[in-house]
This record gives structure tokens, sequence and C-alpha cells, in this order.
């Protein structure tokens, strides 16, 4: 959380910084600053809240350098204020910071005997002073972080500049991303490529605790303790345009009007071209790092993948959030097609709760921005045990990917809005392949099963076209939905964790109580909070469970509990029941939830639109949660 940029090149350092920092706003946006050369000096201007006061403060300042850096706040220590905005300036240090300083008390009492003037409730400005000290003694800026990086613990990413030293900047970090975009006779220092791709799409991943030294055009890495290290190019092929809102009001409309495309782009790597069989295309099981996974030999990969799977007794799945939620489907799917038990574990949970992790396990890992602290750090806890892991990522070269033995991307493109949308839909139709391919391996799936599959995926775009129609009945019903008191979203089997998605769907974003729960578990406790005040919403697909929940549906109507039901085609019986009826597409169970969705995300979106809501930053949220 946090968004930095660094630009040190020919360009005015003020335009290509705000521009960044507008891509990296999802990332935080409790204030913001800049501090650019200027005559010789370092200017600083920051502002509390969102971006735009920022650069209404920044329309009356020119800059004549060509090195500055800028940063997006999501606060940790101390709260949202000017004050407390980055860049710090300690002397002629000015320094902006993402994440967190965990030995920060014991380095404030070492800076106040010292008789440092500390100005901000920040952790971030004591690194400021930090450096500012060492650079009086090393009269150098790599020297001086060199230094202070011995003394740092904790979660951070960290650019800093100094004013006797114009020429360069320095970057370092140790958790959240920091990526180096090379342009000609420039370069960028950004959280996410995001913020550099209006101007180069060849970029550098900074490694945990290696230092990166900005001087005119070119870059040097070194290793903490100085040795310098030779560091790949990646070549990108995302394309600027795709972080637009292309006419749309918001980037989570956009997103969710893009779900369709997101699952095909997920799928077509994974199928045969002649037969559609499923074959995981490059997944890198036998330890290609992950820019070379394009340059595998496919057949010779499946072969591993296959072998993989077939190795393995059990799953355990891994994620934060939406992506846990998605991991939630996989057991259905997996256990259903595969026959191995699967695990799902929120990843604050499963670092601290000691799981007893057995060899045959696979551990698979959900995360669309691939830096979620919680599943980067149980990542590395199934390593540390010697299990084999995947990940499932949407930003390729993240964190996560690049820790995982094989990879596996959702394609959905870049992810903007705060509340993911498009990633899971995607992240759904992956594990489909994933549990076909597995039932495969395992010998647990017909041929004739798998090619049922895979239709009924292939069949999703054109179903999920049909459903975005309920962008303008939400946009009409928003009004209306208001009213209720709270929202308890159901659904049993597949259907569960949908009901899960769309309560929180509502909370992030319209600030409503919600709450998903398995249908059949009502009666165990929450049937007592309905009244007429309290909206309904019940995923009830025609598939094997349809009677046993609308038994449930019976239960809360009877208790005066307002229905919004989500069901297969014309369906009577629900249309009967209910004060509104979703129609869905006739598909298979496997892809129901990819269709169920939809409607919730859209629902989540018209109510908040009309309560006023920022829907595309929802308030104490950022996209990348890079702090556990
Ligand atoms: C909700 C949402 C979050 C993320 C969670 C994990 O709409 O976006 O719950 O799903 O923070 O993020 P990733 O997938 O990037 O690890």
């Amino acid at each position: 959380m946090c968004g930095i940029v660094g630009y040190l090149g020919p360009l005015n350092p003020k335009d290509v910084i705000v521009s960044g920092l507008k891509k990296l706003e999802y990332r935080g946006y409790d204030s913001a600053g800049v501090a650019i050369l200027h005559q010789g000096s370092v200017k600083r201007v920051r502002a509390e809240g969102k971006l735009k006061n920022l650069e209404s403060k920044l329309t009356a300042e020119s800059f004549d350098g060509h090195l500055g850096i800028g940063h997006t706040r999501w606060a940790t220590h101390g709260v949202p204020s000017e004050r407390n905005a980055h860049p710090h300036q300690v002397g002629g240090i000015s320094l902006v910071h993402n994440g967190i300083i965990e030995n920060y008390l014991e380095i404030k009492e070492a800076l106040l005997k010292r008789g440092a003037k500390i100005t901000s409730d920040t952790d971030s400005e004591l690194v400021a002073h930090l450096v500012a000290e060492q650079v009086e003694v090393q009269r150098d800026l790599l020297k001086a972080v060199q230094v202070v990086l011995k003394e740092l613990r904790g979660a951070f990413s960290i650019l800093v500049i100094w004013d006797q030293q114009p020429d360069r900047l320095v970057a370092f970090k140790d958790g959240p991303p920091l990526v180096i975009g090379l342009g000609q006779d420039q370069v960028f220092v950004v959280s996410d490529v995001q913020a550099a791709l209006n101007y180069t799409k060849k970029f550098m991943y900074l490694e945990d605790r290696e230092i990166a030294l900005v001087k005119g055009g070119a870059v040097q890495v070194y290793s903490s303790g100085g040795v310098e290290i030779r560091k790949p190019v990646v070549e990108l092929n995302w394309n600027a345009d795709l972080v637009e809102k292309k006419g749309y009001s918001h980037f989570m409309l956009k997103e969710i009007y893009e779900q369709p495309q997101a699952v095909s782009s997920a799928i077509a790597p994974h199928l045969d071209p002649e037969t559609q069989a499923v074959r995981l295309r490059n997944v890198g099981f036998a330890g290609a790092p992950v820019q070379e996974l394009e340059n595998l030999d496919s057949k010779e990969d499946w072969q591993d993948t296959l072998a993989t799977f077939n190795g393995i007794a059990r799953v355990s799945i891994v994620a934060c959030g939406t992506s846990f939620y998605a991991g939630l489907v996989a057991k259905y799917l997996i256990e259903t097609l595969a026959q191995i038990p699967v695990e799902v574990d929120i990843a604050s949970e499963f670092r601290y709760r000691k799981p007893v992790l057995l060899k045959d396990t696979l551990v698979i890992t959900v995360s669309q921005s691939g830096e979620t602290a919680d599943t980067l750090a149980a990542i590395r806890l199934a390593k540390e045990k010697g299990l084999k892991t995947l990940s499932i990522c949407n930003v390729r070269n993240s964190s996560i990917d690049r820790e995982a033995h094989g990879h596996l991307y959702m394609n959905s493109g870049p992810e903007v809005g705060v509340a993911s949308t498009k990633a899971f839909v995607s992240t759904l139709a992956i594990f489909n392949l994933v549990a076909v391919a597995m039932g495969e391996a395992k010998g647990a799936l017909s041929k004739q099963t798998a090619t049922e599959h895979v239709q009924a995926l292939l069949a999703v775009p054109s179903q999920m076209e049909v459903v975005l129609a309920y962008d303008k009945y939400f946009a009409d019903a928003a009004d209306s939905l208001k009213k209720f008191k709270g929202f308890l979203y159901m659904g049993r089997g597949v259907s569960y964790p949908i009901a899960l998605e769309g309560a929180l769907k509502l909370k992030e974003l319209a600030y409503l109580h919600a709450e998903g729960y398995a249908a059949g578990e009502m009666k165990h406790g929450p049937l007592a909070l309905i009244d007429e005040n309290m909206a309904i919403v019940m995923v009830v697909p025609s598939d094997e469970l349809f009677e046993k929940t609308v038994s449930n549906l019976e239960e809360a109507k009877a208790r005066g509990g307002k229905i919004i039901s989500i069901g297969t085609g014309d369906n009577t019986r629900l249309k009967g029941i209910s004060e509104r009826y979703l129609s869905m597409p006739k598909a298979h169970w496997s892809t129901n939830p990819l269709l169920e969705v939809v409607p919730l995300q859209l629902m989540a979106f018209h109510l908040a639109s009309s309560l006023g809501h920022d829907v595309d930053q929802p308030r104490n949220l950022a996209k990348s949660v890079t702090v556990e």
C-alpha cells in the first residue's frame, strides 16, 4: 500500500510523477506529495486527501530540475494529514516510503537521544533522519543507504534523494515491490509498472535488500553487502491504454464489462487448439524462472505438470479476500473432479496457525496483485517446509509469482478498481482448468466429462454478455434497495462462496451491513436477524441443491425477509417467492459461479454509486495490501 514514483530524466518530473501517482492512487489516497529539484535545492509540495488536492496545489508550481520523487499514502503510522504526508524531508534528504518499519520505536528513541527534531507521527520520517545523519558522515547517498539498511527491520520500499547529489536517486526495499522502468536516458522507479507504462515497457525488478543507484540514465544494483548484481530486464506486453477508463464512469464498471474477455483470455492459452483438451501451458514446475516460461517446450512442461499433479495427495489453497473466495469455489471443483482433498485458508490465519503441511501437499496461492504480504508469507512458509507451490496471479513478475515453483496467470489485464471483479472470474476459470487437469492426472475424470467441462467454460463469455444486462436493472433498482437495514447473502455448494463474495462487495463499496452465509446454516442463528427490513439475496441455480435451497428461501420468506433471488432461466417457482428475481442463462454447475457473481457486483456498484460513494476508491482500503 502507498504508491511511490521516482523520476530522473529529461522530461518535466512534475508531469511524470503526477501521471504515475494517478495510476497508483489505488494503493492509497490518504495524502499525496512530491519533492522535486528546483534551483539547486529540493522543493516539496504535499496535500491531505486524494491526489486531486495535490494537483490543485501543484498548478501554481514549476520546477527547473530533472529529478523528483512522489508518493500517495495509505496511512499506517500517524493519521492522514499533511504533516504525515510524504515526502519527508530532513536536511537535504527527501524520502518516500511504502510499508512499515517494525523497529521504529527503538530508532525513534535513539534519534531523540541524539537530538533529532521529529515533526511527524510516521515511521517513515525516522528513516529520513537516519539517512540525513549518514550522508553527513559518508558524503555519499549510496554509502549512507548501505549503512541505514542494516538498521531497518520490517516491510518497506524506499526512494531517497539528496540535494548535494542532484544527479542521482537511491532505491531499496525489503517486502513491498519496487520496479525500475528503463527509458531512453531516463529512469522511473515505481511501486507498480502501471505508473511508468506510458513511457517504457522495459522493467527491472528489485529484490529484497537490494539497493539501486540511479545516476544519469543508468542503473546499478547492489546487494546489501555492496556487491554489484546484474539484473535481467523484462519486456512487458501490457499496454498503457489498458489502464484508462475508456469512456466508463468508473474503472470498476469497465472491469465488470471486461469479464467476458477476461475469461476468454484466462482459458485460451491452456486449450489444445485442435482438440480443445486442457493442456496447462508452460507452468514451469521443473524450475524455470518466470522470465523464461514462454521459452519452455510446452509438451515437456505439460508432462511435468501432470507428474506434479499426479504426485500430490492433497491441495492447500491460501489467499485473502476475494481471492480467498475464489479458493473456496476451487475446493468444490477440485474435490469433485479430481477427488483430491482441498483445504482453503485465509493467508493471515494460515501463517500463524502452525499448519500441518504434509510433504505430498501442493500449496496454491491466489493473488491478483501478487504482492499481498500475508499470501507472500504463506508461500514462503510452504517452501520452507519443502512443499511444491503453484501461484495464480494476475500481475506477472510480481513477488508471489517470482517465489512460486509453478505459475498460472489470470490474464485479466490491469485491474485498477480497488474492488476485485474480473480477476475473480478469471481465477474461477483457471481453477476449472486446474480441476480438470488434476482429474485427468489422477485418472479420476473421463475424457467425456473433461470435454463437458471445457465446453461449459467456453460458453461462459457469451453467457456473461447476457448477464451484464443487470447493469441497467440495478441502476434503476438501487434507490429502492437503499432502504434495507441489512443484506443477508446466501447460497449452497459452489454458490456459497458467491454469497460471501456478494456480501463483501456490498460492504466494501456501499458501506452497508451485509453477511454471506451457507443457506443451510440459516436456522442455526441468522434466521433471528430476519424481518421486513432485511434483504435476503439468495443464489439458487437449478442444480442438485435447488430443492434444499428453495426450502431455506421459504424459511426466510416466512419471517418477513424480502427476497432477491438469482436462479436459472424463467423459474416460476422462484419468481413466485421473490420480490425480485434475476434470471441466469442455463449453465453447468461448475460455471454457474462465474455468472452469478456478475449481478452481485453490479448491485454493489449501483448501490454504492447511488449513496454517493467513490466506487473505485472505497474509504480505508487500498488495492495492493503489502502490510500484514
Ligand atoms: C475485494 C478485494 C480484496 C482482495 C484481497 C486480496 O474486492 O479486492 O479482498 O481480493 O485484498 O488481494 P490479492 O488478490 O491482490 O492478493
